[in-house]
């Protein structure tokens, strides 16, 4: 399927034009995701998944929301935590991205949704993550506060998107990087806005800041960041007290 090239391109649409954009997108780009995503961050995105993970502080029986779950690549790291006995639930819009999950935990449940309108009950998880998700949603705000009311109190709550690098020398070898490299792979997996989203997104995206006082607006507490991939990824945790 072929990403339409619209008047507003993906990364500038905004409300129900982005929904639709971004979930048109990542039909066309699941066959290619996984192998792609572990291009470009040079497989680290499997020791900020975990590191993510460990920041939860899980135990073995615990309920998990991976909100945006796409392909399921924070299942495996799930499980281990809150293994066999534990509940996990993989929630994506997108039915080709989710498809694709079944294959990183057999027994994990799985719900075609939206992160700004979840289908689980108030205050019924222990921990909720999304990784490289909440960039894509059209109502920031709105998932913050649907995450926040399904978690139980006490739950917790992570985010790993793409950042902003601090360092001017950083950010300017990242945009190097991006602006040359991704329309290669782009073009290699005849995706190129797709990975045009990508570095685009990221600079419109909220600050860390600002996710901080969304999350807190949303009731998070305790709100902490941590950079990894010398700041262009960025880690939110937050607690519901
Ligand atoms: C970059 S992928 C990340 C997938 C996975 N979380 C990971 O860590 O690899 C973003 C995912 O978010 C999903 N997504 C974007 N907006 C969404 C929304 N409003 N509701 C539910 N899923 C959404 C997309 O379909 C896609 O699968």
């Amino acid at each position: 399927m072929a990403v339409r090239a619209s008047d507003s391109a993906t990364w500038v649409a905004e409300g129900q034009e982005k929904r639709a954009a971004v979930q048109r997108m990542f039909a066309a780009i699941a066959p290619t995701y996984d192998v792609c995503n572990s291009l470009m961050s040079l497989r680290g995105h499997h020791r900020w998944r975990r590191a993510a993970v460990d920041a939860l502080q899980l135990k073995p029986g615990d309920t998990v929301a991976d909100i945006c779950c796409g392909t399921g690549d924070f299942f495996m790291p799930l499980r281990q935590a809150i293994g066999p006995q534990g509940k996990l639930i993989g929630l994506d819009f997108c039915l080709p991205m989710l498809e694709r999950s079944s294959t990183k935990d057999e027994q994990a449940g799985r719900a075609l949704g939206d992160a700004g309108r979840l289908p689980l009950r108030s205050e019924s998880v222990n921990a909720v993550t999304v990784g490289w998700g909440i960039r894509n949603v059209p109502d920031v705000d709105a998932a913050h506060a649907e995450i926040f009311r399904v978690l139980k109190r006490g739950g917790r709550f992570v985010s790993v998107d793409m950042a902003v690098p601090k360092s001017a020398l950083v950010r300017a070898v990242s945009n190097l990087l991006t602006r040359r490299g991704l329309p290669i792979l782009g073009a290699i997996f005849r995706q190129r806005e797709a990975y045009t989203y990508l570095p685009e997104s990221t600079q419109r995206f909220k600050t860390r800041e600002e996710l901080r006082t969304s999350m807190e607006a949303a009731g998070f507490r305790d709100v902490k960041i941590r950079d990894f991939f010398f700041g262009n990824i960025a880690m939110h945790l937050g607690v519901k007290p």
